[in-house]
């Protein structure tokens, strides 16, 4: 069997030197081990280190010539995943910005392999607002981040922004990289995120969801093999690598999307929420203010049942956002709406439901059987249900 490739990434920090380490302890556990540095990197500990622990040549030039290849692209495409440790605050706000000035966060842009990031800095670096910023930012994008230590810093200060023991990062990496490819071949349709349904030209109805629980399951989801579309609401987060995203205003523009595509999908998961009302008229002019006025709300299609009474092969999974009465109301939207599987948001509870990275929910499959998923990040949850679905009927 050909060996899991690894891509590292080392940048300007006084932690590079423990970056030999975890040459070391990737090549010990199998991985073919390449090693990317920057350019300030190379003032800290010499390239030569990482070749010689590597066995692999390794790269610090973004234009350096190599056998007819777009070099960027080809080591963006090599490994199972890129880790970049020590990862500096300038690298960090770089890769979060999108800007691409070195071969690493070139390689990063180009990349659709999980991406984990190992911040290593001062502890007031590291509390800063706009670091923190980023940090935000680089998870809504799906960059898996592994918190610093606290301990001594090289400034001498005691603080968190240690980077964590190479062992520890070591063993992050063998957890994800177990990662299945059980839905090679699959086509999947995931949609997420809210609906807007318009007012006026200034106004819409709309609700808090975020979109973090669907753009989860779509990069869990593509990450195991399938092929992915992602319909999706207005979101402040950006689609996975990979993914067909198409982006959506209304429920009515949400079914339209749906439904063209249903038939030729295997697993439909909808994970939107989608308004159940829409304004009788958009008003072609701003409303004005003045007295109390009354709205005049008509149904929106319930997308979710309308699949359910159409489907034939499709393993078809809701969603059901409850504030009470979890288990009794979430059985009854799987019956009513045909479904195969239904995951429960529980609304009230602290770090579930919408705006969180977490969530905890509870599955209900169509034989009845209930399952509890405890409060984890809403990616964790995503791969937890992917097992469900594939054990059930893959
Ligand atoms: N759904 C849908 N179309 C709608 C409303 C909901 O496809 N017009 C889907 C959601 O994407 C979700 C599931 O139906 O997968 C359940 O949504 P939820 O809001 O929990 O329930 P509703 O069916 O809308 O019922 P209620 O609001 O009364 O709880």
């Amino acid at each position: 069997m050909e060996r899991k490739k690894i891509l590292l990434g080392v940048t300007g920090g006084i932690a590079a030197y423990k970056a030999a380490e975890l040459v070391r302890l990737f090549v010990k556990d199998g991985f073919d081990t390449s090693v990317i540095m920057t350019a300030a990197a190379t003032n800290l500990v010499a390239p030569l280190t990482f070749e010689s622990l590597s066995g692999n040549p390794v790269h610090v030039d973004l234009f350096k010539q190599g056998a007819g290849k777009i070099r960027h692209i080809e080591l963006a495409r090599r490994p199972s995943m890129i880790v970049i440790a020590p990862a500096t605050a300038n690298t960090l706000g770089k890769i979060a910005s999108g800007i691409a000035d070195n071969l690493l966060t070139t390689v990063v842009l180009a990349a659709s392999v999980p991406v984990l990031l190992v911040p290593s800095m001062n502890v007031d670096m590291y509390n800063h607002p706009r670091v923190q910023d980023n940090l935000g930012r680089l998870k809504d994008c799906g960059y898996l981040i592994m918190e610093p230590d606290e301990g001594e810093l090289a400034c001498g200060v005691e603080g968190r922004g240690r980077m964590p023991e190479p062992e520890k990062i070591a063993r992050f990496v063998l957890d994800i990289l177990k990662i299945k490819k059980d839905y090679v071949s699959k086509k999947v349709l995931v949609t997420a995120g809210p609906t807007r349904e318009p007012l006026d030209p200034a106004r819409y109805l709309g609700n808090y969801s975020t979109g973090k629980m669907g753009f989860a399951l779509a990069r869990a989801f593509r990450e195991r093999g399938a092929e992915v579309c992602l319909v999706h609401g207005d979101t402040a987060i950006l689609p996975p690598a990979g993914v067909e995203a198409i982006r959506v205003n209304t429920a009515m523009e949400m079914l339209g999307e749906v439904e063209k595509r249903f038939d030729r999908t295997d697993i439909v998961v909808k994970a939107a929420a989608v308004a159940d009302y829409r304004p009788a008229e958009c008003q072609d002019r701003k409303i004005k203010k003045g007295d109390r006025i009354t709205l005049e709300l008509v149904p929106n299609p319930d997308i979710l049942a309308m699949l359910g009474a159409r489907k034939e092969k499709q393993v078809l999974v809701g969603f059901a956002a409850e504030t009470e009465k979890l288990i009794k109301h979430a059985m009854q939207k799987l019956r009513a709406k045909n479904l195969d599987m239904i995951v429960a948001n529980d609304l009230t509870i602290e770090g579930a439901g919408f705006a969180t990275d977490t969530n905890k929910v509870t599955v209900i499959t169509h034989d009845g059987k209930i399952r509890e998923i405890p409060l984890m990040s809403k990616y964790e949850v995503a791969h937890r249900l992917l097992d469900i679905i594939a054990e059930t009927w893959l």
